[in-house]
């Protein structure tokens, strides 16, 4: 095969442009600004929620709510405001990490300088340990007479959370429990820092007196860099594969797809992996919030709104679990997604994941008609599983979901590992959605 179709078969640029998207996003601000700049490119205007809208058809427009989650939408250029819908997909901009507290720094012992974080979410706590660290997030500094928020990023190696020596733990390769509050304080001085270390660090970043940063929201980021391997690049590897590998498709597919009669949206929520209910998460008034302006300032009427929900679908982007090479009994025989297979589609009786035996239909024949492959996910029976963002987003915005992702490895630790081709399927999957015109008639039937 020639270089070039080999390159475009396995979707080559896209892994790269993913690696990029995840180089830029260490924490869920960060997430929403590169998202931001790519919609900017393309053509997209901030509105803010504090601002009166003006949107008409072909509008392409977004906003944000804490500068940690995003909605943007396309409307197109032949929607009728009196019989329109919207097809969204939503992903998430948070990852499992550890947070700073507000006094950020343990003197001691041994004239050791060491960080007091603690956990964000979900993470597996021993992939943390040995590796280097740093901070990202946003920062509140002191500005006149009130506060602004600064997005910050240390882009240097500041911490390492060093294990314990086998010759101190014999017993650790039995098993290992950390205990959060005294195994993974990450070190950050031998005793050349002291107190204050932190905000002197982040005033020097941000070109401000450290009397002046009042507050921070920072997080642990591993500095590992991402990458993509294996002998043939079949492999990608990245902090925060879980979830910015379905933000960053979902984003390409909604800026790559044209769909003139329906209002497209795409939504990045934070706060997923703390149950997403904050102001901005999944289960917060934002989505419904959009949706509702949106549909106001197209001059369409609230029973228009009710209408367009009703006829409207939702593709919850979150990843799925591959089968493990070295444990694929963990996977349910029947029902197990492969690295590089495309797209997966998970459901699960207890409704965890949204999708059901309509919305699954819908988006299966969408895919076939365009000739795009997926996957189907279940648990084992024996095993409970994850849970998302749909089926919560789906109780203040209703309407037909299926829950997809891209397969992956290690789900929760600080280095993750997925199919680099799954990138580019996963976009041609999201394209295709984006691309039908979708038309719901309850559950009755779909057309397109
Ligand atoms: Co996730």
């Amino acid at each position: 095969m020639h270089e070039e179709q080999s390159e475009q078969a396995t979707g080559r640029a896209e892994a790269e442009g993913l690696v990029s998207f995840i180089g830029e996003s260490p924490s869920m601000f960060h997430t929403v600004a590169a998202a931001r700049t790519r919609l900017e490119q393309a053509g997209y205007t901030y509105l803010p929620e504090g601002m009166p809208w003006q949107v008409e058809p072909g509008s392409r427009c977004y906003t944000v709510r804490n500068n940690s989650s995003l909605v943007a939408w396309r409307v197109g250029s032949e929607v009728d405001p009196a019989a329109y819908h919207f097809q969204l997909t939503a992903a998430h901009s948070d990852s499992p990490t550890f947070k700073l507290k507000a006094q950020p720094e343990i003197e001691g012992p041994d004239g050791y300088l060491r960080l007091d974080v603690e956990a964000y979410g979900g993470m597996m706590d021993y992939t943390w340990f040995d590796r280097p660290l740093s901070l990202a997030g946003r920062v509140m500094v002191r500005d006149g007479s009130g506060v602004a928020s600064r997005l910050v990023t240390l882009d240097r190696d500041v911490a390492v959370i060093p294990s314990v020596a086998i010759h101190m733990n014999r017993e650790v390769n039995k098993g290992f429990a950390p205990n959060r509050s005294t195994d993974l304080c990450p070190l950050v001085s031998t005793g050349e820092c002291t107190r204050g270390f932190v905000d002197a660090l982040l005033a020097e970043e941000l070109g401000v007196e450290p009397a002046q940063i009042v507050a921070r929201d920072l997080y642990l980021v591993n500095r590992v860099a991402p990458r993509i391997w294996g002998a043939n690049g079949e492999f990608i590897s990245a902090p925060h594969l879980d979830d910015l590998m379905c933000v960053y498709a979902a984003l390409r597919a909604f800026a790559q797809s044209a769909n003139e009669r329906t209002v497209s949206v795409f939504a990045c929520f934070d706060s997923e992996e703390v149950g997403s209910a904050t102001m901005q998460g999944a289960e917060s008034t934002f989505l419904r919030d959009t949706l509702a302006r949106v549909n106001g300032a197209l001059g369409a009427t609230e029973d228009d709104f009710y209408r367009a929900l009703s006829s409207s679908m939702l593709v919850s982007c979150d990843n799925a679990h591959a089968v493990h090479p070295n444990h694929p009994e963990l996977s349910d025989a029947q029902n197990a997604p492969h690295l590089n297979g495309g797209l997966v589609i998970k459901e699960a009786a207890n409704q965890h994941y949204c999708t059901d035996g309509f919305s699954r239909a819908v988006l299966q024949a969408v895919l076939d008609d365009a000739e795009v492959p997926y996957q189907l996910f279940a648990n084992r029976s024996d095993m409970a599983g994850g849970s998302t963002l749909g089926n919560i987003s789906n109780t203040h915005v209703s309407v037909h979901a299926v829950d997809v992702g891209c397969a992956q490895l290690a789900m929760h630790a600080s280095y993750e590992t997925a199919g680099a081709h799954d990138v580019q399927l996963a976009i041609d999957a999201l394209r295709a959605f984006y691309d039908a015109d979708i038309v719901i008639d309850g559950a009755d039937a779909a057309r397109w």
